[in-house]
Parts: structure tokens; sequence; C-alpha cells
């Protein structure tokens, strides 16, 4: 496969990852979105995430974008202030390559870096094998399914919840 590289995301390669969201917005159910977001909509939330001091990552295959990761808040209430919610996607002619492994792993390790203590994947549509086989071989457990939440494509969807420990979990209290 060609190189692949995982780095920060940029400004310039929002309208790639505005693309790839778009893809995933109309034709998937991971997100619960219906409508997608414009790139003047993607560069706020993206710059919202790094305001805010969160990962927001890229991989590139030959400097081309082909998928991005990143974390946020996962409740704004102070108390979840440890606790960041993840998300990931990829351009479907990539799939099952480890490239959403890679970027999930490395996501990962930014968000222990910046002192979180937990990661939630909350995922679109218990069907949805390739986000629950990723985030189980990163370590998430399973937590279990909120099921029929959405109304998507003319059919109920569940979301499904897994979690990971970040850093020291639980085992210790921040000094912050
Ligand atoms: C979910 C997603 C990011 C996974 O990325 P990926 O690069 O395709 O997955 P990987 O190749 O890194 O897979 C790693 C492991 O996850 C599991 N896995 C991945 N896809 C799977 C699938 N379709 N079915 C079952 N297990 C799967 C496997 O254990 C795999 O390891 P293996 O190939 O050695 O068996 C990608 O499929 C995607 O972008 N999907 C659409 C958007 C989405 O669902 N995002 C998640 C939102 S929460």
């Amino acid at each position: 496969m060609s190189q692949l590289e995982i780095r920060p995301a940029a400004a310039a390669d929002l309208p790639a990852i505005t693309g790839i969201y778009e893809h995933a917005v109309l034709y998937g159910t991971a997100t619960f979105e219906l409508i997608p977001p414009d790139l003047a909509e993607m560069t706020r939330r993206f710059a919202a995430l790094i305001d805010g001091g969160f990962p927001y990552l890229i991989a590139a295959l030959e400097s081309r974008v082909v998928g991005y990761a990143y974390a946020g808040a996962y409740r704004p209430r102070p108390a979840y202030r440890f606790t960041v919610e993840n998300s990931v996607y990829l351009q479907p002619a990539i799939h099952r390559r480890g490239i959403g492994m890679q970027l999930l792993q490395r996501l990962i390790a930014e968000s222990e870096q910046r002192g979180y203590r937990q990661m939630i994947a909350v995922i679109g549509d218990s069907a949805n094998a390739g986000s629950i086989g990723v985030h189980s071989k990163c370590g998430f457990q399973m937590i279990g399914t909120h099921p029929n939440v959405g109304l998507k494509f003319g059919r109920w969807l569940d979301t499904v919840m897994m979690q990971r420990a970040l850093g020291e979990g639980a085992e210790t209290l921040p000094t912050s």
C-alpha cells in the first residue's frame, strides 16, 4: 500500500474532510445527520474543536486526505471534562486496510497526552460492523445499545455505546 501519513488536520484539509463526511451523511447510517454540513459549517466545527484543545487528525495516502478522526467533549457539563467522544470517517474505497484502526490508535494516544481519562464512541446503527469492529480492536468495551432512537432512510436505527479508558483511567484522580 502507498505510504500512509497520519498528522494533525489543517484548514486546507477541510474541503476533503467535508467531502468524506458528505458521503457518510448521504449514504451511511453511522451518522444521524440528514443534511451534509457545508464547508463553512465544517470549518466552524473544526475551529471549535481546535480552540478547545481537542485532537483532530487526518490520514493521507500520497498527500491525498482519505480519512479523519477527532475527539470532542462528550457532554458540555463540567463534570464530564475528562471524557471525550470520538469520530472517525474514511473514504469508502479504502475501508478494511487498517487505516481506521491506525487513525483511532493515534487519536487515543493524542487524547491520553491531553489528560483525558475516558473515550466514548456513539456508533450509529448496530449493523455498523466496521465501526464496532475497529473500536473493539482498539480496546473499547461494549456498554450497550439504545434501540430505535434514530430514523433515517425510512427505518429505525439503534445507537451502540462503546467506551475505553484512557491513560490511568479511573485508577487515579487528576491533579488539576
Ligand atoms: C469504521 C471505519 C472507520 C473502520 O475503518 P477501516 O479502516 O475500514 O477498518 P480497519 O481496516 O482499520 O479495521 C480494523 C479492524 O476492525 C474490524 N473491522 C473493520 N471493518 C470491519 C467490518 N466491516 N466487519 C467486521 N469487522 C471489521 C476488524 O477486526 C479489523 O481488523 P482485520 O481487518 O485485521 O480483521 C470505516 O469503515 C468507516 O469510515 N466507516 C464509515 C463511517 C463510520 O462508520 N465511522 C464510525 C463512526 S462511529
